[in-house]
């Protein structure tokens, strides 16, 4: 899958998600991307789908962070992910980390993909 827009770089300010959409994978599921900004001030790219369940974090609420912005949180069973790396620790996954996806800026916006 090529490259998809997600937004101008200086939009995407801690505490903000940006969403894309990158088409399906061989089940049929929608793969979705999650970009942010860990606290390093990175950009972030993970894809909207827990690892205990084949549901996307937010269950389609829009809620997706900590109460305190540090965390990714499934809004199903409570699993948190770290925002620097998507590992999960905390809930029914724990051990296991979100699946990666790739962002790069490129005259000041940010794309991503699936792929390298
Ligand atoms: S479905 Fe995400 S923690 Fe259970």
């Amino acid at each position: 899958m090529a490259e998809v827009f997600v937004c101008a770089a200086d939009e995407l300010t801690t505490g903000v998600i940006r969403s894309a959409h990158l088409g399906h994978d061989d089940s049929g599921l929608p793969i979705m991307a999650l970009v942010l900004r860990d606290e390093t001030g990175a950009v972030r790219a993970y894809r909207n789908l827990c690892r205990h369940l084949p549901v996307p974090l937010d269950g389609g609420t829009g809620e997706l962070l900590s109460k305190d912005g540090a965390h990714l949180i499934c809004g199903t069973h409570g699993a948190t992910y770290r925002l620097i790396d998507g590992y999960c620790v905390e809930g029914p996954c724990e051990g296991l980390a979100l699946q990666r996806l790739y962002c790069r800026e490129r005259d000041g916006d940010l794309y991503v993909s699936n792929s390298p």
